[in-house]
């Protein structure tokens, strides 16, 4: 995954992660943004998650790029240097990088430690390839490395990552992504599908209870971290279809009402009540391409699997202008 962040020691947690909790435990609405979720075990986690048998899209993604990523070369432009936004373990990128035999390869992402084993694996794989990780957020403003400033760019965004933001955030960094990869650059985007909840709820709430450890990790941290006792045990994990947004929200459920104290501050829920930890847009075709549209990129191409489940999209940067 793409967000990833690192797990601190009790008493050293990371200022932003101390604010957003004390926020949510004070706001009448509870919600916490789910960057949080990505310790390292909630990154583990999420690794396990890519590989559940409900869990179509990382499949039907390297699916999709396994069979088409001639084609998308071919359109998007050989010889480009692919930067990729959230590289993680860049598990889908040897097919991209082979059919666009680019100039360079610039993977960003937050977790430097991971960033960097990720680069040295790739690196053996594609032993005359120009790898210059950056390890930044690429929720930020992006300084590309030098040795790219004169290359077109190709830009790589895969794994329906953009769904995990609300839309005037996605579009925020469509327009980021536009202004870092510059004139005539191409971004390779995957986005998940509006589908029936028969599939999306199981993807999210899996038999095998992974999701739900996924989601309660944020619990153990928040009492690890922040020296919480939380009561993990009295909360269940809970995926719902909200239709009004197109997108699953997770949620971590209160079975009983409770008191406890993260901290040192003390704070209560009753029964029913809920953390609101993560939301999973899905866009139908017209949605996915106004997003893209209104982030300052032209859809050229577009490819999905057989039950229309996933899209990889292929757009181009396109000058701003307001007037029809
Ligand atoms: C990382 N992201 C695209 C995943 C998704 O499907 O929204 C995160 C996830 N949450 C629960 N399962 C997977």
């Amino acid at each position: 995954m793409n967000d990833m962040h690192t797990a601190t020691d009790s008493g050293t947690a990371d200022p932003a992660f101390r604010r957003d909790v004390m926020a949510c435990f004070n706001a009448e609405r509870r919600a916490i943004p789910a960057r949080w979720l990505y310790d390292r075990a909630g990154s583990e986690l999420f690794e396990d998650i890519t590989g559940l048998p409900e869990y179509y899209p990382t499949r039907t993604e390297t699916a999709l790029l396994e069979k088409h990523c001639g084609e998308i070369a071919d359109m998007g432009g050989h010889g480009k240097a692919v930067v990729e936004f959230g590289s993680g373990s860049s598990a889908k990128t040897p097919h991209l990088l082979r059919a666009v035999e680019p100039s360079a390869y610039v993977p960003i992402d937050i977790s430097g430690d991971f960033l960097r084993d990720s680069a040295a694996v790739l690196q053996k794989e594609f032993p005359g390839l120009d790898i210059i990780p950056v390890e930044a957020d690429f929720m930020d403003d992006i300084a590309l490395p030098d040795a790219i400033a004169d290359m077109p760019k190709f830009g790589f965004f895969p794994g329906s990552t953009i769904g995990n933001m609300v839309p005037r955030t996605s579009i925020k960094l469509l327009t980021n992504m536009r202004r870092t990869l510059g004139e005539n650059a191409m971004l390779l985007i995957g986005m998940d599908r509006i589908k029936s909840e028969d599939v999306l709820i199981p993807a999210y709430d899996d038999s095998a209870g992974v999701t739900a450890e996924f989601n309660l990790n944020l619990l153990r941290r928040i009492n690890r971290e922040l020296d919480g006792d939380i009561p993990v045990e009295k909360f269940r994990h809970v995926a719902r279809w909200n239709d009004n947004y197109a997108r699953i929200e997770m949620h971590l459920e209160a079975q009983e009402d409770m008191d406890f104290t993260i901290d040192g501050h003390s704070f209560h829920m009753d029964r029913g009540e809920t953390i609101h930890t993560e939301n999973s847009h899905k866009y139908g075709q017209r949605d996915a391409r106004l997003l893209l549209r209104a982030g300052g990129w032209a859809p050229i191409g577009e490819w999905t699997d057989p039950d229309n489940y996933f899209a990889l999209i292929l757009a181009e940067a396109q000058p701003f202008h307001d007037a029809p």
